[in-house]
């Protein structure tokens, strides 16, 4: 067997770096948990055959440079707008990411935004917490109902319905759009994206992050939304125009939003951080001890398979093989 140089971006769960060492392969990982400099990530991945990637890194044509002989980059994750794909076509790199495993873990926290959002969980807590809670009151913390209400779902994929399961418990009425979407769905209705807008009291989103999802909610859609329907992003930050979401917010074109991304993380746009009627998680929605373990493993049998040869669990460009 041919030992291989793998260098993994950020500190993973164990499991997926005993894995890869049990096969006899040289592994290096940061230990520290924070970001790497870029500089200190090109001078990890030279010369490597394989990058476990993570999220955060822009893995591109400068890091590619450093590694001619990589044959691989695995990223733990479903999204891979951080990895440069055409580049790595040019080059026969193989690029795989990790979906199916977090599904249901994402679509749990994206309902977890939307109840905390509509009804004022966030706020309840800080309530109570700073001894402001000194009588109940028929007025106080006046949410709105999520239950019998219409959420629409714009991306249709794994995770959106995933989300349209979990509203059929509470009764909601469920639209759907997306590119890809199915014509029909037994749990709810394919509808067009400005009917979706205008009708759904909750507005979820699920698509992937590219250049015709770039800015796909913006001004035009806050305006058609309702001024009481609430904005839900667990997909990817800039795939809101943040800057008029917040504006969105200040005119009362909508009521509130729940937010997982950003489209600059970790910067949050400031005037997000004093609205009650937001709630802002740090891309949170794959977090659990289970998932994360699962994403690592996935990440880590797709990069071996694409080393020895064999066709990975997912990959990205299925071309290169
Ligand atoms: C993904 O997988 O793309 C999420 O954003 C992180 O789990």
């Amino acid at each position: 067997m041919i030992l291989m140089k793998i260098h993994i971006t950020r500190p993973v769960p164990q499991e997926a770096v005993d894995f890869l060492e049990s096969r006899g392969h040289d592994v290096t990982s940061p230990q520290e948990h924070g970001l790497p400099s870029r500089s200190s990530l090109l001078s990890a991945v030279r010369d490597v055959d394989a990058i476990l990637s993570i999220l955060t890194e822009r893995i591109d044509a400068e890091v590619m440079d450093c590694s001619p002989n990589l044959k691989v980059i695995s990223n733990m994750a479903v999204g891979y707008d951080n990895i440069d794909v055409v580049e790595a076509n040019l080059r026969g790199i193989a690029v795989c990411n990790t979906p199916g495993v977090l599904t249901e873990t994402s679509a749990d926290f994206a309902w977890a935004l939307l109840m905390a959002t509509a009804r004022r969980l966030v706020e309840c807590h800080k309530f109570v917490e700073q001894g402001k809670f000194e009588w109940w009151g028929p007025q106080l913390m006046l949410g709105a109902d999520v239950h019998s209400k219409t959420l629409g779902i714009i991306g249709f994929g794994k995770i959106g319905r995933a989300m349209a399961r979990r509203a059929q418990g509470f009764g909601m009425q469920i639209l759907y759009s997306g590119e890809t979407a199915p014509e029909r769905s037994e749990m709810g209705r394919k509808v067009d994206f400005d009917y979706l807008l205008k009708r759904s009291d909750f507005v979820s989103l699920h698509v992937p992050y590219r250049e015709s999802t770039h800015h796909l909610i913006g001004k035009r859609e806050f305006k058609l939304m309702r001024p009481n329907s609430y904005l839900v992003n667990t997909s990817r930050g800039a795939v809101v125009n943040e800057a008029e979401l917040v504006e969105a917010l200040q005119a009362q074109d909508i009521a509130g939003a729940g937010l997982d991304v950003f489209e600059e993380e970790p910067r949050v746009h400031p005037a997000l951080l004093s609205m009650p009627n937001v709630v802002l998680a740090p891309h949170a929605a794959s977090a659990s001890v289970e998932t994360r373990e699962r994403m690592a493993m996935m990440a880590a049998q797709n990069l071996l398979a694409c080393l020895n040869g064999e066709r990975p669990h997912s990959i990205v460009n299925p071309e290169v093989l």
